[in-house]
Order: structure tokens, then sequence, then C-alpha cells
């Protein structure tokens, strides 16, 4: 893993755009995208970048990470509709809305629904740089802690405390956000050629550092990113507060900028 430290989630995130413009200029096709709040300030450098003409999805694909079980198609919560505002269009990154993949959450067999996303995929050839954030439980995707390290898209249950961080989308209300989802499965993220993980406050430093410097656990499940060799961490100071390493990791990333 390249863990990069940050003053702030802004200096960040312009790291991580720049990483991703690189990526799709050498020919990547294939974006996976994450939801939540940590993506956001990447989105809207790459929206910036696609208004100055040196980025664009157009011809390409997305596909998300997960997405909630049961929301209504037209809630502007559910995933689909989160990645749409953000990225689809010629005012945004240039992602046609048919480029734009997301579980189905809405069908009466959400199982199935996991295996053809999964198929899908594979079928697109793969994702070639996925993003992800980390739940302050270790989740990537939806990937609950003491899962199958080997996973691919599958239904889960979201904690406690996934319900309790997500409430502010859905009002302050943890009643209001759905219980399950379909979620790419740890082995699915683990197909990735490339993982960019961003990681920005006091809440997350715990799971991060678990993630970096702890033993390979299913009971952290980002864990499993120890075993991939393409893996990019950027982080904010406070996300890297329990980092024991830290100077080692700080060597480690300027000797490979
Ligand atoms: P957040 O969620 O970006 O809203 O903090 C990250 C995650 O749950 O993976």
């Amino acid at each position: 893993m390249k863990i990069g430290i940050f003053s702030t989630p802004s200096e960040a995130s312009a790291k991580a755009a720049e990483l991703v413009i690189a990526e799709f200029q050498a020919g990547a096709t294939n974006f996976g995208v994450a939801t939540g709040s940590t993506p956001d300030l990447l989105y809207q450098n790459l929206r910036r970048a696609h208004q100055l003409g040196t980025f664009t999805l157009e011809g390409k694909r997305a596909f998300a990470l997960d997405e909630y079980i049961g929301i209504s198609k037209d809630h502007p919560e559910s995933y689909r509709n989160v990645l749409r505002r953000a990225l689809v269009g010629d005012e945004r990154t240039g992602l046609r809305e048919a480029d734009l993949h997301t579980p189905e959450g809405t069908t009466a067999d959400p199982h199935q629904a996991a295996r053809d996303y999964d198929r899908s995929i594979a079928a697109a050839g793969g994702i070639d740089l996925q993003i992800l954030g980390i739940g302050a439980d270790g989740h990537i995707g939806f990937n609950e802690p003491c899962g199958d390290m080997h996973s691919r898209t599958h239904i889960d249950a979201l904690t406690d405390q996934t319900i309790t961080d997500n409430a502010r989308f859905f009002g302050g209300d943890p009643g209001a956000v759905p219980t399950h989802c379909i979620t790419q499965g740890l082995g699915t993220i683990m197909e990735a050629r490339q993982i960019l993980l961003l990681a920005f406050g006091a809440n997350k430093a715990r799971a991060v550092m678990e993630m970096v410097e702890g033993p390979m656990s299913a009971r952290w499940p980002a864990t499993v990113l120890q075993n991939h060799s393409n893996v990019t961490v950027l982080l904010d100071e406070d996300a890297a507060a329990n980092l024991q390493l830290r100077e080692l990791h700080q060597k480690r990333w300027e000797m490979q900028q």
C-alpha cells in the first residue's frame, strides 16, 4: 500500500483527481465509483477538469460499489441517483446514463441481481481503477465485518454503526436508512487492477490504522487490501492520526513521487 498523508481533504482529493485523470489519459475505461461523502471533492475536481477539457468519462463505463435494497428508484439517496448527480451528463463528467452501472436494488430477486451485477463487471473486462471510502467499522463497499473475505457481489445487512453514520443522508433518522444492500464482494473489489482509497476525519482513524497496520482479518474488512499489489491510500491528518509507522509510510510515499 502507498500511503499519502495530506493536511486537508481538499489537498488529498486534488491528488486523487490527478491520479484518476492520469489513468484515464493512459487508456483506462472502466471506473469503479464509490458513494458517501468521502469522494465528493474528488468528483468536484473531475467535473472541473471536464469543464476545462482535460478529462472526460464520455465513452467510458462507471460501476458503483453498492446499492441499498428496497430504496425507491426516485429516492434522491439511491446510489444510482447520487452518482447520476455527481457524474452523468456533459455538464458533469461526460459519462452517459447508459454507461452508469449500479446493482438493481428494487428487484424481487436481489440475489440474482447481485450475481448479474458481478457478471456485468467481468463481461465489461473488469474495473481498471476503483475508488473506495472506508466505513468507521472498516467496511469497504458495504462489506461489513466478519464476512467472507473472498465474497462476490452479494447481499449484506448494514451494521448499526453504518446505519447511524448514514442517517445524515436520511434527514437524521436512522429508522429511514435501508437495512440491507447489494455490494460488490471483497473478492470482486480485489479484482480491480488499481485501487484508490480515500479516508478523512477522526471517525476513520481506527479503521485506517487497522487497514494499514493491523493484521489481516475479516473483523476489519479493509485489511484484505493488504493483499492487493496496487493500492493507494490518501488520508487527511485526522484519519492518519492513529498510524504508528507514519514516518516509514511518509518516506516510502516520497520515494514513489
Ligand atoms: P463516507 O462513507 O464517505 O460517507 O464516510 C464511506 C463508506 O462508508 O465507505
